[in-house]
């Protein structure tokens, strides 16, 4: 997507007044942009705090402080590991220390190529599927750590 496709997404949302101010409009448009580019730049900023005529600084704020939004590059598949009590009381902590492993990065890094990064991340309310995982949209429930090649694979993983 590009910037100026970008900003006529964001028109199109407002136009769709779904949203009872211009700022709440605030987190569906950075929803957008962290589907559509590696990263919320400050020039995505920009354009949301153009459209939803709000300080740069608050729109530069949610981006920030919302764990989902990111504001560095990020690999092409986003690997969340939960790490709250019922998913490390199933091994979450051997699922984050193989995906580690497998990766050949640590946590909050992307892989050389591009393709993943690894996070720890709060409860996502899957906890009946403990120990939980999401890469990008899709979730993996009751995972153990000798199904993990065969999940990366399905999105280009090479190794081993
Ligand atoms: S504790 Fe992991 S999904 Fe709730």
């Amino acid at each position: 997507m590009t910037y100026e496709e970008f900003r006529e997404e964001i028109k199109k949302l407002k136009a769709s007044n779904k949203y009872p101010s211009l700022k709440s409009y605030t987190l569906p448009s950075l929803w957008i942009a962290e589907k559509n580019f590696s990263r919320i730049d400050p020039e995505i900023i920009r354009i949301i705090a153009q459209e939803l005529e709000l300080p740069l600084v608050e729109v530069e704020e949610a981006a920030r402080f919302y764990a989902m939004f990111h504001t560095k590059e990020k690999g092409k598949y986003v690997i969340r590991v939960c790490t709250n009590l019922s998913c490390m009381l199933n091994g979450a902590e051997d699922i984050v220390s193989e995906l580690k492993r497998l990766l050949g990065i640590e946590v909050g890094q992307t892989t050389p190529d591009g393709l993943f990064t690894l996070e720890e991340y709060e409860c996502m309310g899957l906890c009946d599927g403990a120990p939980a995982l999401t890469i990008n949209e899709e979730r993996f429930l009751r995972v153990k750590k000798e199904e993990l090649p065969q999940i990366l694979k399905k999105f280009g993983w090479k190794g081993e």
